[in-house]
Order: structure tokens, then sequence, then C-alpha cells
């Protein structure tokens, strides 16, 4: 496997593959176990991710990386494989979350700067030596009434910046996420606004990356996609698909190699249709795909429900959403292929 950061980002990449984020920190992951009545514990925590990872014909067709939380970097799977091995060996390419969280922002009452940077140089080099050879770091932009605000645009834009640097002096492609997102409070904003503000975003974000001295070629942008609130929403497949292309064209240079989206509570079928609205109707200068994490996982958390008699049930949830998401990569994704499995 090349060690160039630009080669790296080519085969994260790839035709009709995606980004698997299963980088859910120990308080989100306890959340999504809520859901099923699961006790969040090392153990239940491994098994659902060895679950994930272990689905074999899903990974090697359809992930071409996976993000993983510290913890999962460092896992071995119930009968002892490590977790970097399970996924090096379905061909895709282990990467790790490296930021600790969007955090209350000191004078910005409702918005969060992400943290992170402290020590973050000699925790990259335990994760190159661990195999990971890319990273993931995530900037919170919330639209609400008086926000987002330039403060802390600026200060989350800087932080990505700095962060990419750092990841690239390790040798690991970052992967710069700012999200503006749809499911903040209120959630009733419309997409007008959601362009405006993501427009904005990512003008700061691609000036800080530039004075900052970020290779562009060695990096992947995960953006939202342009959509309205979730409490709002209305906006038709068409509409939310010209207008992403519109923002992301007026904002994102034609070096950078790949975007990867993030799904940010859409439906697992709007995440799919989103994008392959995208890549069936427009010329891009970048390839297009996802870095689903709710949107690929759900409905596999569902069908596994924390047993381990069904895990296979929950590996072909998984592997139904990471085909249709393959699809959407390639823009033939159709909504009566739902329908039929
Ligand atoms: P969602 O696709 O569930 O938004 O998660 C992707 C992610 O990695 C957010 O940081």
């Amino acid at each position: 496997m090349s060690e160039r950061l630009e080669d790296i980002a080519v085969q994260m990449m790839a035709e009709g593959k995606g980004l698997l984020a299963a980088d859910e920190s120990t308080s989100t992951i306890k959340k999504r176990f809520d859901t099923i009545g699961l006790e969040s514990t090392e153990t239940s925590r491994r098994d659902y991710r060895e679950m994930l990872f272990r689905a074999d014909e899903a990974m090697k067709k359809c992930i071409s990386g996976v993000i993983l939380y510290e913890e999962t970097l460092f896992q071995k799977a119930a009968d002892g494989t490590p977790f970097v091995d399970i996924i090096k060996a379905a061909g895709a390419i282990p990467g790790i979350k490296v930021d600790i969280g969007a955090k209350p922002m000191a004078g910005f009452p409702g918005e969060t700067l992400t943290e992170g940077l402290d020590g973050l140089r000699e925790r990259l080099a335990t994760y190159y030596k661990a195999g990971a050879r890319f990273a993931k770091w995530r900037g919170v932009i919330a639209i609400a009434d008086g926000l987002p605000t330039w403060g802390s645009i600026k200060a989350n834009s800087q932080a990505l910046a700095y962060y990419a640097a750092l990841c690239q002096e390790a040798g690991i492609v970052p992967i710069v996420e700012p999200e503006v997102l749809m499911d903040g409070a209120p959630g009733t904003h419309d997409i007008a606004k959601c362009a405006e503000v993501t427009e904005w975003v990512l003008r700061t974000v691609f000036a800080d990356l530039y004075d900052a001295r970020v290779k562009l070629e060695g990096m992947i942008l995960k953006p939202n996609m342009v959509i309205d609130g979730k409490n709002a929403r209305k906006a038709s497949v068409e509409q939310v698909a010209e207008q992403t292309v519109k923002v992301l064209k007026a904002t994102v240079p034609s070096s950078v190699p790949g975007i990867a989206f993030l799904s940010g509570g859409q439906s697992t079928e709007e995440a799919s249709a989103h994008l392959s609205a995208m890549n069936a109707n427009y010329d891009m200068p970048w390839v297009l795909t996802y870095s689903y994490g709710r949107a690929l996982q759900d409905s596999a958390l569902k069908a596994w429900g924390g047993r381990s008699e069904n895990v296979a049930a929950g590996q072909r949830a998984f592997a139904h959403r990471a085909e249709m998401n393959s699809l959407a990569a390639r823009g033939t994704w159709k909504k009566d292929l739902e329908k039929a499995a």
C-alpha cells in the first residue's frame, strides 16, 4: 500500500466505495445502544463493531475505509484478532477520530469549539504506529436565531486547519469535517439559510487550510449536504442535490480529490437518494461519496438488537445499506431497489 498522502486519499475515494463512520465516542454509542435497550460496555461495543467489520462482502465491495474511535483502534475481536487487521484484510484503510469533542465555546452562548489540538502531534504518531492512515476532526456549526457567529466559525475553522497540518506532517490524511447541523435546535431553518451558512463556513475553511499550508491533494472534505432543518424538512431530492453541488462548486478547489458526506440525521433512504442524485446529474471535479455513520448503521443496529443470534441479520441490514450507498456513489441508486430488498 502506498504511503503518499495523495495515494491514500485516492484509495479512500475508490470507485463505488465510501467510508464507514464507526467512530462514535463512548457517550454517543451509549445513546445509540439506548435505542435498543443495550448497556454500553467495552464488550458490547466490541461485539457490535465486530459484526460490522466482519460483514466481509459488504466491506470488500463498498467500504474503502473505517473511521474508528480510539478504543476500537486498539481493540481486538472476540477471537483475539486486532480490528485493524480485520479491516485491512477486507481491503479497507483504518482511520481514527482525533478530536476530543465539541465543547461549549467560552463567550459564545449556544456555540461550540472542537478541542483536541494539545498533544495531538504525539497522539498522531501513536495512531500511525497502530495502523491509522487517515484521521477525522469534526467542527460543529449550529444555525439558530442570531447563530452562527463569525467568531465561532473562525475558531472552528482554524482548529480544523491546524489539525490537518499536523496530520499531514504525520503521514496521515486528514478528513476535514465542518458540519453545519440539520438536527441542532431548533432545526427550523430553510434550505436557503443552510446554503448561506455552509458557503460561509466552507469559504472560511479553505482560506484557513491555505494559510496553514495544507496540501489539498492529500485531504478529504466531509461536509453536510445543503438541506433544510430537521423540523422543517420539505426540500425535494433535486433541490438538495442542486443546492449542495452549487455551494461545493463555489467553495471547494478542484485539487481536493474527494468529498465524503456525513448523513447528519437524514433518513437512510434520503442519504442514498441525495448522493445518487448529485452523482447522476452533475459533472464535478471531485469524487463524491459517503462517510455515513447513522445512515449506514441504523438498520443494522436495530436488526442486531444486541443479541448474538441476530449477528447475521445485522450484517444483512448493513450490507443492504452499504450496497445502496455504493450505487448512490455511482449515481445509480433507485428507490425500487429498496423495496426489492
Ligand atoms: P452521521 O453520518 O451519523 O452524521 O455521522 C457521520 C460522522 O462521522 C459525524 O461526525
